[in-house]
């Protein structure tokens, strides 16, 4: 078997339970987990730090040369870094997620994340790594050997983000998760299935099954090869 490393991309919506899913895969497997949304918040993060207006694709696309970014691949931790500054909790932020919508529809943007995206799971050891995020079944890593879609009701995704953030009230939370993934849609679509891709709906999963859903997938699809 060629020694490179095995690419799971998953994609899905908000509160799909994506990222929590897609940690403890990579955990079990002994694999690297990547977060790209992270990334995305990253760059929500310094654009902002940097004052620059959101809404306007070429300050925005200034920025990118200044970006200096890191972040880990290791499931059971991994910090993220603009420069040296720790923002793995700020960019958790209402403030961020407001944000960062308006910058990832910068195509320079895209670009220059996705470009990123595909050396960090090259330079991953072996076994290999879990990618997550919207676009990596379908732009960033077409022909991973795994390629899954997350889903789950609607309902079913507010209910647990409200869970996440208890700051805030439960239907302010559907409200800026319904508004996200209504801009996000327009730049990539993660809602259906690309050719290929294979749906894992976690509506009625608890968190356990879902992952032993996905494992499924991924041990089906490397048998074939
Ligand atoms: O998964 P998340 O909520 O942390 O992602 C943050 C934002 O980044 C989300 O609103 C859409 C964007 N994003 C993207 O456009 N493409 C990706 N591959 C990952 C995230």
């Amino acid at each position: 078997s060629p020694q490179v490393p095995l690419i799971v991309a998953i994609d899905g919506p908000a509160g799909s339970g994506k990222s929590s899913v897609s940690k403890a895969v990579a955990r079990r497997l002994g694999y690297g987990f990547l977060d790209t949304g992270a990334a995305y918040r990253a760059f929500a993060w310094f654009a902002l730090e940097r004052g620059v207006d959101t809404s306007e694709a070429e300050a925005v696309t200034a920025t990118l040369p200044y970006f200096d970014y890191t972040i880990g691949t290791d499931p059971d931790g991994y910090a993220v870094l603009v420069g040296d500054t720790d923002v793995t909790e700020a960019i958790r932020d209402p403030r961020i997620s407001a944000t960062v919508s308006a910058v990832a529809r910068v195509p320079e943007v895209r670009a220059f994340l996705t470009a990123l995206f595909r050396s960090i799971a090259r330079e991953q050891p072996l076994p290999g790594i879990v990618v997550e995020g919207r676009d990596i079944t379908t732009v960033v890593e077409p022909e991973a050997e795994v390629r899954i879609l997350l889903t789950a009701s609607e309902e079913a995704r507010m209910a647990r983000r409200s869970l996440e953030i208890s700051t805030q009230s439960a239907e302010t939370v559907a409200e800026q998760l319904r508004s996200r993934d209504a801009a996000d849609s327009k730049v990539v679509e993660f809602m259906s299935a690309a050719d290929g891709v294979t749906t894992v709906d976690s509506t009625h999963l608890d968190f356990e099954q879902t992952i032993d859903a996905v494992i499924d997938v991924i041990t089906t699809r490397t048998a074939r090869n």
